[in-house]
């Protein structure tokens, strides 16, 4: 959600502030703010893109220090507008806020009780309003009033701060929300992630919960509870030219082409002597040994993977896996205890219903371990143990590789429990561990050699607006992130359906030309699906058929077969995802859509 830049130093700071949103932008896209002193406060907003933006700038800059706050924003409280648009403040100060503040009704009606005002419908004015009431009312001096401020702020918040007669030092606070500092050469940042600032710096300290930054151009000092601390110089691994899109046309289809090196770069290093290899990881195997049943959580394309690993880690573990959205999970009471393992699965690391769900199993005793794809992130840091994946930034709002290194991982993760609970004998097991590090990685590039096939499927359904996935087996969890995929960037409705169940209610939707593609990746359930295959074709439906490279697809009168690359059965979802991406990438662009802003939605779901 939002996305928080802040910049210190000799450079046209207004140039430094967009460039930073640039790279936030995909946290939220619907306005956009910048405030600076330039000998007094000047704050700019504007909603929609950040180009619109951009343009009310002008060529706007600063010569000599400046400090600036800028904001990319993802509506939560108040219509996208330049008035709702970050930042907000008084004449004391400016302030950019990503997150919740949950008692802003009631901060805002003791607010204006003592007089405030409000311009916006958003919750962040009643924050900018009350730590002006301690600023310029009882005259605390900055720290006092941001500590005073947070002490009544109940959600989740990060802050990035200007005050007018403190013009050289930026503030920044975090609660529940992400920030870091991002440590420059005689210049220094604020921002929601690394990403912002790879240009410049990989070097940066990561803000604990509570933790208030005060930001100079040479100088920055981090104080929890009132008191100053030292904290650890951090700095990245991912390298500018991974944030950026290259001469790619859309961030997608980049980090799509990314799949095998990122596999690879996920698995090698876990592998020695051809078998699982998790020693020097954040990681206690023992426990895989011991448990008695595993529950994955996690949200959309992340929960996803986790249906994946759950045949994975049943077939070969014949361990018990449950799979729940953690928005749901959350709530339900979850029946969990010490001798369960709660895996969460979760690129950005920071996704609240995903972080809530991890705080909840460790509050019941049960041990978690982290699947995450951003290095330092909260999910990451709050687990017990926790395994990265390397696949680098992934910035488009359509989560892609992403998927295919959290499934990769855990498939290596299960053949090492199969292994520890004696239910794999060795030799599969290196025969698996081969095939998913050598083989399944050249499947996938298979595949993208293959973009111009799938190009012209997508522009077979581009024309529609129902569509269904349907499946069975490993082949049904694919039709749920092959819908999902679809639906987010092209806005094409579509259902993904358990190939069986369809005729229990839902096979009444189907009509003459109506879309169907049927993941056939369970060689022992293809029969099955050919039959599925028949009963909608019988009803006038299209098929596009996914299936295993030695299928016999004569005779079942499907409309276009894509065939997959000869694989170990098993890890057919690997090549199998990239085709449903491919096919949700082409007909986005065919329908002309925002592949990498699809409307409405954000990157990373820090909200509830
Ligand atoms: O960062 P996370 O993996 O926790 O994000 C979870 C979901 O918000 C994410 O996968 C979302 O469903 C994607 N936009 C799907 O493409």
């Amino acid at each position: 959600m939002c996305g928080i830049i802040g910049y210190i130093g000799s450079d046209n700071t207004v140039s430094r502030l967009i460039e930073g949103l640039r790279a936030l932008e995909y946290r939220g896209y619907d306005s956009a703010g910048v405030a600076w002193y330039d000998g007094g406060m000047r704050v700019v907003k504007a909603s929609g893109k950040l180009d619109n933006l951009a343009a009310k700038l002008g060529d706007a800059q600063t010569t000599g220090i400046h400090a600036g706050i800028g904001h990319t924003r993802w509506a939560t409280h108040g219509a996208p507008s330049d008035t709702n648009a970050h930042p907000h403040g008084t004449p004391a100060l400016q302030l950019v806020h990503n997150g919740i503040i949950e008692n802003y009704a009631a901060l805002r009606a003791e607010l204006t009780e003592l007089g405030y005002t409000f311009q916006s419908d958003t919750d962040t004015e009643a924050a900018a309003k009350l730590l002006d009431y301690y600023y310029t009312v009882e005259k605390r001096s900055p720290l006092d009033a941001i500590s005073r401020t947070a002490a009544r702020l109940e959600g989740s918040y990060a802050l990035g701060i200007l005050f007018a007669d403190d013009p050289l030092r930026l503030y920044a606070l975090r609660s529940g929300s992400p920030l870091i500092v991002g440590l420059g050469e005689g210049e220094n940042f604020i921002a929601s992630d690394i990403t912002a600032l790879l240009r410049h710096t990989r070097d940066y300290y990561q803000l604990e919960e509570g933790e208030i930054a005060v930001v100079e151009q040479e100088n920055v000092c981090i104080y929890r509870d009132g008191v100053p601390v030292e904290k650890e110089r951090k700095t990245a691994l991912w390298d500018v030219q991974a944030a950026e899109r290259g001469g790619w046309p859309h961030f997608m289809i980049k980090e799509i082409h990314e799949e095998p090196t990122a596999i690879k770069a996920t698995l090698h290093p876990r592998v020695k002597g051809g078998l699982p290899d998790f020693s020097g990881e954040r990681l206690d195997t023992s426990v895989l040994a011991k448990v008695s049943r595993l529950h994955i959580v996690a949200c959309g394309t992340a929960m996803h993977a986790g249906l994946i690993a759950r045949g994975l880690f049943e077939s070969l573990a014949a361990l018990p896996v449950t799979v729940e959205v953690a928005s749901e999970f959350r709530y339900n009471n979850p029946l969990i205890d010490e001798n369960d393992l709660v895996i969460i699965i979760s690129q950005s690391g920071e996704t609240a219903d995903s972080l809530a769900a991890l705080r909840l199993a460790k509050e019941k005793g049960a041990p978690t371990l982290a699947i995450v794809n951003v290095i330092g992130s909260s999910i990451a840091r709050e687990a017990d143990s926790v395994l990265y994946t390397w696949a680098g930034p992934e910035i488009a709002v359509a989560s892609t590789k992403a998927y295919s290194v959290q499934t990769a991982l855990l498939a290596l993760l299960a053949v090492e429990t199969a292994l520890l609970r004696g239910r794999l004998d060795e030799a599969r097991g290196r025969a698996l561990v081969t095939a998913l590090c050598e083989d399944a990685p050249l499947a996938v590039e298979a595949i993208l050699d293959r973009e111009e096939e799938i190009k012209a499927l997508a522009a077979s359904i581009a024309g529609c607006e129902d569509l269904f996935f349907i499946g069975r087996g490993a082949g049904y969890y694919l039709a749920a992130e092959g819908s999902l995929k679809l639906k987010e960037i092209s806005y094409i409705h579509s259902e993904a359906y358990a190939a069986g169940e369809l005729k229990h209610g839902t096979i009444s939707l189907i009509v003459d030309g109506t879309p169907v593609v049927a993941l056939c990746t369970v060689p022992e359930l293809y029969g099955k699906m050919v039959s599925n295959i028949r009963e909608v074709k019988a009803r006038g439906a299209n098929v596009i058929a996914v299936v295993c490279a030695d299928a016999d697809t004569n005779g079942i009168g499907v409309d276009s077969v894509v065939r997959l690359p000869q694989l170990c059965e098993e890890l057919l979802f690997l090549p199998a995802v990239t085709v449903l991406q491919l096919l949700a990438y082409y007909t986005s662009v065919a329908r002309g859509c925002d592949v990498d802003q699809p409307r409405n939605l954000a990157k990373s779901v820090t909200v509830e």
